[in-house]
């Protein structure tokens, strides 16, 4: 494919001997060399320009060499001049860079380690080539097992430069003093649970060892996910984002990372990094982010030791169009009945995250039906919160598999409530002895996911039996009131 595109190419790396900004957690930074470098040499080119402003060539995948041998006059080709490991932690001042902070990750095969490349999608045989001998392509996108998806992913190409080539004297147009991070933007981006399970968390885990000393040159770049976004990007970066496909500057660094890590659905395994980091970190890392720091957490935590009788606070999100609670003022009253203070939360109503975070960190019970809403579990409060989700008709066990494993990753309660059939509308639509109402299971094994999502998923609402919704909603405030009023 990538024989077939213009030379119209663009290039990322670093060239010669940079001069770093060694060391960090603190302010200070120290000027000098790289020490152990290893005399291997990176082109990055980004061909772009024709698939990008060309829409008439419909592949999906914008290639990015490392090396241009066959296009030197682009010029635009620098590359990552590699530099050894020395295995200590990232950011202790005098030690080396560390790109990778997973453990016996296939990227620590790479010769000399200045590149650490995602390669999930390789078999273990030739996870163990180095970039020297063969061209690695790589998607930076986490949903590798996607087909249909990871066609629109663009891609990109990594190859060694010859050392005449090295010497060539690659222009760089900005030289940066930290890594570089090749992530996308595009994919499922749009949703809330995809923008954290295959975005941020992934980035997260691929470079918050690097405290921010990292550059993003971002895939698919656009001004809603920057906006979005924005207070995330600013907490794993210090530097401005890169537009990778239309930045045409030659970028220079002292390292990348192409590709992002993933544990699992919002997963982080600690063992798998080096530094032991869990999802709890992964919240705090949002609390960081998004807190408006007028109120620590001490201060919240001492006014509520001094309230009496506490009423725990409960938000239920409030869908719209599809898995509706069609008797959500019941509920809601039923709620407060038990003893909550409800939060009505609304659901993708444009209010910035930073709101929404404020509104679900505040909660100590989240109530909602299975949907992308519940991703922002990530926002409760660790050890402290419950999270109840809703499962309609059909889909108890995909509900359990996107957030039951999250909340317990975050110390916290996970609760599920099954609707049955007579809670659900489909009793509206199929007579009573249909199999979808009669046996979901035996149902989706029959017509599979189309019918999962176009009828469970896609065609039903919920209306609650308060008796028994009143039975779990008893149970989770009796666990708020036995938590002690401060937190640890
Ligand atoms: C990778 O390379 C090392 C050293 O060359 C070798 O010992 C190891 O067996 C290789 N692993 C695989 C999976 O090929
Ligand atoms: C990782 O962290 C957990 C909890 O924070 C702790 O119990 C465990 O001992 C740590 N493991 C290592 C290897 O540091
Ligand atoms: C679910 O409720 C919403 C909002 O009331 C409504 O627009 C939609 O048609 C309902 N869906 C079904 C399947 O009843
Ligand atoms: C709904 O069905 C459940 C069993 O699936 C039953 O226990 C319950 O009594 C039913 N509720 C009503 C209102 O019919």
């Amino acid at each position: 494919m990538a024989s077939k595109l213009p030379d119209a190419a663009k290039g990322l790396g670093a060239g010669g001997a940079l001069d770093v900004e060694d060391g960090s957690g603190g302010g200070k930074k120290v000027a000098g060399r790289w020490p152990g470098f290893v005399h291997f040499f990176f082109v990055l080119t980004v061909v772009t320009c024709a698939l990008v402003y060309a829409p008439r060539f419909l592949s999906p995948t914008v290639p990015v060499d490392f090396l241009g041998p066959r296009q030197p006059s682009s010029g635009r080709a620098a590359a990552v001049q590699g530099r050894s490991v020395d295995g200590g932690r990232g950011g202790n001042e005098g030690d080396a860079l560390v790109l990778d902070n997973q453990v016996n990750s296939p990227c620590a095969s790479m010769g000399g380690h200045g590149i650490c490349c995602d390669r999930s999608d390789f078999n273990t045989a030739s996870a163990n080539a180095t970039v020297g001998e063969k061209e690695e392509r790589v998607q930076p996108y986490t949903r590798k097992w996607e087909k249909h998806l990871m066609a629109n992913i663009q891609e990109v190409r990594l190859r060694a430069a010859r050392p005449d080539e090295a010497q060539d004297g690659h222009r760089c147009d900005v030289r940066h003093d930290a890594p570089a991070l090749v992530m996308t933007a595009g994919g499922y981006t749009g949703n809330l649970f995809h923008a954290f399970n295959d975005g941020f968390l992934p980035a997260w885990l691929t470079v918050q060892h690097l405290r921010r000393r990292v550059v993003l040159a971002v895939l698919a770049y656009n001004p809603w996910w920057a906006g979005t976004f924005r207070e995330l990007v600013s907490g794993l970066s210090d530097h401005h984002v890169i537009d990778l496909l239309h930045d045409k500057r030659t970028h220079c660094f002292p390292g990348a990372i192409v590709g992002t890590r993933f544990h699992g659905i919002l997963a982080v395994e600690p063992a798998r990094t080096k530094d032991n980091r869990t999802l709890v970190n992964f919240h705090d890392f949002l609390a960081g982010a998004y807190k408006d720091d007028s109120t620590p957490p001490e201060a919240n935590q001492q006014q509520q030791q001094q309230q009496p009788r506490r009423r725990p606070r409960l938000g239920l999100y409030s869908r719209k169009g599809t898995r509706v609670i069609e008797n959500e003022a019941a509920v809601a009253r039923l709620a407060e009945s038990v003893g909550f203070d409800v939060s009505i939360l609304e659901t993708a109503n444009g209010a910035p995250l930073s709101s929404e975070y404020a509104a679900v960190s505040a909660c100590d019970v989240l109530v909602g039906v299975h949907g992308a809403d519940l991703t922002k579990l990530l926002f409760l409060r660790p050890r402290r919160a419950a999270l109840l989700q809703i499962a309609p008709l059909g889909v108890p066990h995909v509900a359990r598999g996107c957030y039951e494993k999250a909340t317990a990753m975050m110390e916290m309660h996970y609760e599920q409530y099954d609707a049955a059939a007579n809670e659900s509308s489909l009793v509206r639509k199929y007579p009573a002895d249909d199999v979808v109402l009669r046996d979901p299971e035996a149902a989706t094994r029959e017509r599979g996911w189309d019918l999962t999502a176009r009828v469970y998923l896609g065609g039903q609402n919920v209306s609650l039996d308060l008796g028994r919704f009143g039975d779990t909603l008893r149970k989770l405030h009796s666990r708020a009131l036995r938590l002690p009023a401060a937190g640890p």
